[in-house]
């Protein structure tokens, strides 16, 4: 794996969305450096009938339009999500629309599913060239305008399951204005009662969670997941909550926060859903990662999968190489075997 600290530090120099742009054409180009591709077999995960050579995925958002799912693959992710993808294209929020806390280590965004839609993220899919061994999902969302969530998570589901590994239904991204009442049990049942008949395929779907949900209303929302066919859940998306003790200048703006900031939020309700769901749905933990000791508690708190968006981009493509050097030893340190035997022990 080549590192390149450089190139990171520079991106942190320029507006942060012109670096996005700046990482995707790099990974485009092979800049982005290339795992060796294997991973210590402690690490690998079975999950939803997917073989996962290690548990470590890129989180939806990264890669919108599918343009560097191989690339990706290739610095050593076990996993890609891409998405999120709406029916329709759309340019998303004005901007500026993201923003780098780097004192908090932690980013807020108000992004708002700028994509180009599912039909141009189809056709990249179509002709991707996989990495063997590395699943591939794709995170479907709703238009701002002229959404209806039970015509649009259907047609989604039934377009993107021939291509894709698994399917997420996103119900937690804070600048869609409506999304997250979706969450709701009662809705969250009839979402995927609507969805059924589309899922042909069986291909894994997965619900994905906010991290804002009250805690009272966790276990309803669990068994509704559960009743309605779903796989998994990733928990959680970005949070509007905004810890007092931020010290970035950016910390007031509106927006989904992620990154340190989130990570004790979000693995205490992926415990608390631990808890509910009892082995009956594969958990993806996901807010705040960025080391192998993050990877291991979110394990211990009961996740199958992990993902990360925030430590990536804030620590550069060689953190992954990085966590899949840091885990096996990690493990040995604490009598593990193999990183699934850590699963839950934390509950
Ligand atoms: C700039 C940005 C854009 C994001 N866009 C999406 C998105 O389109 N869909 C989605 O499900 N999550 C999106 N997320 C949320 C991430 O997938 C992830 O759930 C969240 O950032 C917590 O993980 P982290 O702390 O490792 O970043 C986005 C996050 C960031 C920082």
């Amino acid at each position: 794996m080549q590192s390149t600290p450089l190139s990171t530090a520079l991106l942190h120099r320029v507006d942060p969305e012109r670096a996005h742009q700046l990482a995707i054409a790099g990974l485009l180009l092979g800049l982005g450096g290339h795992h060796d591709g294997a991973s210590d077999p402690a690490l690998a995960v079975e999950a939803m009938g997917l073989r996962f050579a290690n548990p470590i995925g890129i989180a939806a958002g990264f890669d919108k339009d599918a343009r560097v799912v191989r690339p990706l693959a290739r610095l050593g992710f076990g996993f890609v999500e891409a998405g999120t993808v709406t029916p329709l294209p759309q340019s998303g929020n004005a901007h500026p629309r993201l923003f780098r806390l780097p004192e908090d280590g932690a980013i807020i965004n108000r992004m708002g599913f700028n994509n180009r839609g599912i039909d141009a993220a189809l056709a990249r899919l179509a002709r991707l060239r996989r990495v063997p061994g590395v699943p591939v999902g794709l995170n479907l969302g709703i238009n701002k305008q002229g959404a209806a969530p039970l015509d649009d998570y259907p047609m989604l589901v039934q377009a993107a399951s021939p291509l894709v590994d698994y399917l997420v239904i996103n119900l937690s991204s804070p600048n869609t204005p409506g999304l997250r009442d979706l969450q709701q049990p009662d809705r969250v049942a009839g979402l995927l009662q609507a969805i059924a008949p589309a899922r042909r395929t069986r291909r894994p779907l997965l619900v994905k969670l906010s991290p804002d949900i009250a805690p009272g209303g966790l276990a309803d929302l669990v068994e509704a997941v559960i009743a309605g066919g779903a796989d998994g859940l990733i928990v959680t998306n970005t949070t509007l909550a905004r810890p007092e003790w931020l010290r970035s200048h950016h910390s007031r703006e509106s927006g989904g926060l992620s990154g340190e900031p989130l990570r004790a939020r979000s693995t205490a309700m992926l415990a608390a859903v631990a808890r509910i769901a009892k082995g009956r749905l594969a958990l993806v933990g996901c807010g705040g990662i960025a080391s192998a000791q993050d990877v291991l508690d979110k394990v211990r708190a009961g996740a199958d999968l992990v993902q990360l968006y925030t430590g990536f981009v804030q620590h550069g493509p060689g953190l992954v190489a990085r966590m899949l050097r840091d885990l096996p030893p990690l493990l040995r340190q604490q009598g593990l075997a193999r990183l699934a035997d850590a699963k839950g022990t934390a509950l």
